[in-house]
């Protein structure tokens, strides 16, 4: 029995949202295109066609929206910066409109003392720096980047005080540049590790920046952790597991917060002559920049254990994911597949956990496992930035939306919180996933996630009415609670 630590009153209770996600109006008041918005036009590369071009609306609507919030009682909202509506091609000239947009949206959560938590990047880099310069795969993007921070930290950074530099960028780039399941469609493994350095020197930049322009601020990168198990406690398997650990977990945690890439994953890559091209330059950059928090994104760890070729299709009695691997496991879902790391560990079902419709274990103690080991290791403050539950929800014929099973599922996260926090772990603050229903990138609108029902779905906008769920509610009362 422990006595649980109470969360402190500052605690920022949040929840989360990316722009293309929710915003919609794709190309309207000056907004370039992103590579989201080509990629999501290419035939059977999303469910069902799905876009965001509508997404739900929250371009025009998001008056009702903070409107909500402030109802639900939220002390944080975490959303993110389309980087095509301030620099429509990426690296030109300034759209006012395009600013004055996030403007409206961070005064109208300041009236009604909500704090907003800025990411830079949730994915959607311009299309014209794709074409112009190959995105992510050029140094010239370092620069367009530094850009773009520097008129929004210079826009926002008076009033906001918490940024994200880039979200899941362990996400972004695998599936990016090595599973073709989203922008830009490139297979390619050594291009992928190439562009995800890339990625690395514009988080120092940016950071560094932000340390000069915004001293009074917090900024860090979120990352997609799933923490690592044996399958048994043969030590083979135990090794295995902790490989997983070096290439899904520190191969970008060590940059981000030591500034070196972990030894065993680099000496792998450079024996198979995929490691990216790192100057001394570059290193003198990485080590120079330190984030103020790390932001973590919680789902699912993965079990492992060491190598056998065969490993089953685990999404088989689920429902379809459109991607063609798990982002957070390295491996692909395709049994045939072989890939360079599947000589060191092989992913496998955990035979302890539950899972969700779409195939995710549901794993509350590994959320607590996970706070630990990145606090101990790497001893910086940690906001939760994402964690939440995606589920098919029934819109019932009174108008409501009875998601206990959300409910259950944020409890239990929550309480492990909690633990983590007892256990000496420094949070600031625990944004869900999401605040209303929103697109699943490539699952379309079926897979929701919201506190806020939207009524719309994957064959149209509908009349995008909010519609507050039970787990509204409860998280109201909860936060009322506990600050
Ligand atoms: C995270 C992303 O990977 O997981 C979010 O930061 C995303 O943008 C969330 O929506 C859930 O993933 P999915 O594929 O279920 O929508």
């Amino acid at each position: 029995y422990q006595k649980l630590k109470k969360f402190p009153k500052n605690f920022l209770w949040g929840a989360a949202s990316a722009a293309y996600q929710i915003e919609g109006a794709f190309d309207e008041d000056g907004k370039g295109p992103s590579i989201w918005d080509t990629f999501s036009k290419i035939p059977g590369k999303t469910f069902n066609g799905t876009n965001g071009d509508i997404a739900v609306d929250h371009y025009h609507r998001y008056k009702e929206d903070v409107r909500l919030m402030s109802e639900m009682g939220l002390k944080a909202y975490r959303f993110s910066i389309a980087w095509s509506r301030i620099i429509p091609d990426g690296d030109g000239e300034i759209n006012s409109e395009g600013l004055k947009f996030y403007d409206n949206l961070i005064n109208e959560l300041i009236r009604y003392h909500i704090e907003p938590i800025v990411t830079l990047y949730h994915w959607d880099i311009p299309q014209a720096l794709q074409d112009k310069y190959n995105g992510w795969e050029s140094r010239k993007n370092i620069q367009a980047f530094k850009k773009y921070c520097q008129t929004v930290f210079k826009a926002f950074g008076d009033r906001v005080k918490y940024w994200v530099t880039f979200n899941e960028q362990n996400v972004f780039t695998a599936m990016g540049y090595r599973w073709a399941s989203h922008p830009p469609n490139i297979s390619d493994v050594k291009r992928m590790y190439a562009a995800n350095h890339i990625v690395n020197l514009a988080n120092a930049e940016a950071i560094n920046l932000f340390h000069q322009m915004v001293p009074q601020g917090k900024i860090g990168p979120s990352f997609g952790y799933g923490p690592t198990y044996p399958i048994t406690a043969d030590p083979n398997d135990v090794l295995a597991a902790d490989n997983a650990d070096d290439f899904n977990n520190n191969w970008w945690l060590d940059v981000y917060c030591r500034g070196t890439y972990p030894a065993l994953v680099m000496n792998h890559l450079k024996d198979l002559g995929i490691a990216p091209e790192v100057t001394l330059d570059d290193k003198k950059l990485l080590k120079s920049a330190k984030p103020d928090f790390l932001g973590i994104n919680y789902y699912h760890g993965g079990t492992f254990q060491q190598n056998q070729i065969e490993h089953p299709d685990k999404t088989s009695q689920h429902e379809k994911d459109f991607s063609k691997t798990d982002p957070y496991l390295m491996q692909p879902k395709d049994t045939q597949a072989q890939t360079p790391e599947m000589a060191m560990f092989n992913n496998v079902e955990n035979p302890y956990l539950h899972k969700t419709q779409w195939g995710w274990e549901i794993d509350s103690v590994g959320f607590r496992i996970t706070l630990r080991r990145v606090y101990e290791k790497y001893q910086l403050p940690i906001m939760v930035t994402e964690n939440g539950l995606g589920a098919h929800d029934k819109l019932e014929g009174n108008n409501e939306v009875n998601d206990q099973y959300r409910i259950d599922y944020l409890q239990t996260h929550i309480t492990e919180m909690q633990r983590a926090l007892t256990d000496g772990v420094d949070l600031l603050g625990y944004c869900a996933w999401s605040f209303t229903d929103l697109l699943s990138w490539l699952n379309g609108y079926k897979k929701r996630y919201g506190f806020v029902y939207v009524d719309r779905d994957d064959n149209g906008p509908k009349n995008l009415t909010r519609i507050p769920k039970k787990s509204f509610y409860w998280y109201r009362d909860f936060i009322q609670k506990n600050s």
